[in-house]
């Protein structure tokens, strides 16, 4: 029966930016650290920055899947020394539609909107490999930097994160890449 769902694809508009929160504070917590702030708010603002670069996937008219790109990053923040990057922001499915190619289709569609080379920041719960391990590898994406079991306890993230009530041992942080064969400096040059 779910083979016969008839999902639609579309860019994001700004009446998305709640409906996206939610999925994102329900399946993931939040990658924003504004303790002043609940986990929704937080997502609510880090959505809206970038909401003209997220794509959503919509089943009755009702999101339920989203996938966001940044523009060109300027902070090194996992000291990769790569220059003209992107980063896949948010990546999420509700949990009743996940397994139907969803996710593959919402990130190659954010992923061939970018000539550079875009990095994704993935973590894995389930103490083997990432989350989104099968997804990341059929759109293209290659295993870059392991970041190391304790990354998100020694970021602080765990209190924002989706299993802040659970007793987590570790938690898998890994920055994957797509390469889009774009040479910034051969433009330039
Ligand atoms: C990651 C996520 C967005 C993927 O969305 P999705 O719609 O389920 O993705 P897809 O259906 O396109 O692909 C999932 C694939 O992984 C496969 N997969 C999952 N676990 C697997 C395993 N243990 N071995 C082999 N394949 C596996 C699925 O079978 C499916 O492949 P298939 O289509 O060939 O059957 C979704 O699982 C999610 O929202 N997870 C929670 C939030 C999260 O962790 N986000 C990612 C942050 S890193």
């Amino acid at each position: 029966m779910k083979e016969s769902m008839e999902f639609t694809y579309r860019k994001a508009e700004y009446c998305d930016i709640i409906d996206i929160a939610k999925l994102v504070t329900d399946l993931l917590g939040t990658c924003n650290l504004n303790l002043n702030k609940s986990i929704l708010e937080n997502n609510i603002d880090s959505i809206s920055k970038d909401i003209n670069n997220y794509y959503v996937c919509l089943y009755n008219n009702k999101v339920i899947g989203a996938c966001g790109l940044s523009d060109v990053i300027k902070k090194d923040r996992y000291n990769l020394k790569l220059e003209n990057i992107r980063e896949i922001l948010y990546f999420v499915v509700n949990k009743k539609y996940q397994g139907l190619g969803i996710g593959t289709k919402l990130l190659n569609m954010c992923s061939n909107e970018s000539k550079e080379n875009i990095i994704y920041e993935a973590w894995g719960d389930n103490g083997k490999y990432v989350n989104s391990k099968f997804v990341l590898e059929r759109c293209g994406y290659k295993l870059y930097k392991d970041l190391g079991k304790n990354y998100y306890k020694s970021h602080n993230y765990c209190n924002e994160c989706v299993n802040r009530y659970k007793e987590c041992d570790e938690c898998l942080a890994q920055i994957w890449i797509k390469q889009n064969n774009y040479k910034g400096t051969e433009i330039n040059g």
